[in-house]
């Protein structure tokens, strides 16, 4: 399973990326407008920062909702850096700007999955990966993890070469079940990947045997 960070803050994903487990950074423009973030050519140079930064997919997404639009921002974003992913919403137009992409052999993510039709399409379309927001379902009671399961049977039953990369991840539990079901991908906020690491008998055994070792090292 590949590990993004879900972020455009460059210290956390220069802390994710020093940990050694980080493949790869998703952006969107929400997260590069909360981090101040403005100006194409700002926005531009601040996707270079982060390529230089982690050495693996970084996902751009284009602002126009039109095909000739998002063709053209997204082969700009594309000649960035080798690294970069063109993050394509699901809406009919980006469907066709999948498609031309593909056939460009430009990798695309199509974001703001929150269907199994959406995902079948996306697929059809040649995506690179898929986004389904999990977490945004779960927010209106609906299951994400639900619909994770959905494309992953869909996508093995036809063999499909895109990978699903489980996003609007919230907690450990999130990355935990997508693990399970066999998510290719997560995308989730630094709080979210440290979560992993934390259990209080890992820190009250690290306390005894140093508590051990300081006595009989006196
Ligand atoms: C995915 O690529 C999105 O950037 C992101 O995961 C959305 O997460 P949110 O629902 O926490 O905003």
């Amino acid at each position: 399973m590949q590990f993004f960070i879900d972020t455009a803050n460059l210290s956390e994903i220069k802390e994710a990326n020093d940990m050694g487990i980080l493949d790869g950074v998703t952006t969107n423009p929400s997260l590069m407008a909360k981090e101040g973030i403005t100006g194409k050519e700002n926005i531009l140079a601040h996707y270079v920062a982060i390529c230089n930064i982690v050495d693996g997919p970084v996902s751009a997404e284009v602002i126009a909702t039109d095909f000739e639009g998002m063709v053209r921002e997204g082969e700009q974003l594309a000649a960035l850096h080798k690294n970069i992913v063109v993050k394509i919403p699901m809406i009919p137009e980006g469907i066709k700007a999948i498609k031309y992409f593909s056939g460009k052999g430009i990798r695309t993510n199509c974001t703001l999955i929150f269907s199994a039709g959406q995902a079948l399409l996306a697929a059809k379309a040649g995506a690179t990966y898929i986004s389904p927001f999990l977490g945004r379902l779960d927010d209106v009671s609906t299951d994400g993890i639900a619909l994770i399961e959905q494309i992953r049977t869909i996508y093995d039953n036809y063999l499909f070469d895109t990978e699903i990369l489980a996003a609007s991840i919230r907690h450990p539990m999130h990355i935990i079940h997508c693990a399970e079901i066999g998510a290719d991908v997560m995308t989730g906020p630094l709080s979210a990947i440290k979560a992993l690491a934390k259990h209080p008998l890992t820190d009250l055994g690290l306390q005894q045997f140093l508590a051990d070792h300081a006595k009989g090292n006196q």
